[in-house]
């Protein structure tokens, strides 16, 4: 069974056509950037041309990144603040006139990676972390999700949360090196491994493939891998998320 998977990022509004059954893309994937100041109906105009540009009539899943309950967005970390408390699951079903399921992007990329990728049959308690704009991230415990648990917001320092100083944008914004930056990753997983004691953390979102560049400031004693999906995970996740 084909399902369209739809991954609104910080930069970027990605998608593809999945197979759900195997998880593999069915289309090149299509990626549009996200409008300036990311505010509601100029996100669900880049989602129904997504929609167009695949001429899709089917279901479709998606990925958003803020905690979404009930199809409603709870957060707004780097999207604009007018999201809050919003049905983003309604806007866009009736922006396309299709079926969709929304939530967290972090729970769907984390639902590829214990449905086909490194998770997949692993017991205990398996957190994904995706690097992008903001700190994502999805838990499972004995494969089934604990929805919206927001590590990237736990308060450090002066930067309020800790997405601010250790996701990608930050590498970006304060022109850090990977050294800079893989330390700074680490001392967010290190902060992770204390409160939670992960069995198995795996990392996806752009950053996630340039893995071999940090792994070496990576000291935490959980096993910390990279999930095969790379950049995709999200687009995959939010496809089975709609099956
Ligand atoms: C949001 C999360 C989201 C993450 C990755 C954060 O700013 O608070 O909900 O999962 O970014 O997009």
């Amino acid at each position: 069974m084909e399902i369209l998977g739809i991954d609104v990022g910080g930069t970027g509004i990605k998608g593809a056509i999945v197979d759900v059954t195997t998880g593999e893309l069915k289309s090149e994937k299509h990626r549009i950037p996200t409008p300036k100041g990311a505010k509601p109906q100029d996100i669900a105009d880049k989602v129904v041309e997504l929609v167009k540009h695949f001429n899709w009539k089917g279901k479709v899943g998606c990925g958003f990144p803020a905690i979404i309950s009930h199809g409603v967005a709870l957060s707004s970390g780097n999207i604009h603040k007018s999201w809050r408390g919003l049905n983003v699951q309604e806007l866009f079903s009736k922006c396309t006139g299709l079926e969709f399921k929304v939530r967290n992007d972090a729970d769907t990329a984390g639902l590829a990676a214990v449905t086909f990728g490194v998770g997949k049959g692993k017991k205990g308690f398996i957190l994904m972390i995706t690097i992008g704009t903001g700190l994502g991230s999805g838990a499972f415990y004995n494969g089934v999700l604990i929805p919206n648990i927001e590590l990237g917001s736990l308060p450090y320092k002066e930067y309020k949360w800790i997405e601010h100083y250790a996701a990608d944008s930050a590498r970006k914004r304060e022109n850090l090196s990977y050294e800079e930056w893989g330390k700074r990753f680490n001392k967010f997983l290190k902060i992770v491994e204390r409160s939670f004691s992960p069995d198995l953390i795996i990392l996806a979102g752009g950053a996630s493939k340039k893995l071999h560049k940090f792994e070496e400031y990576i000291t935490v004693n959980v096993p910390v891998v990279s999930s095969q999906f790379e950049n995709n995970a999200g687009i995959v996740g939010a496809a089975l998320l709609a099956n």
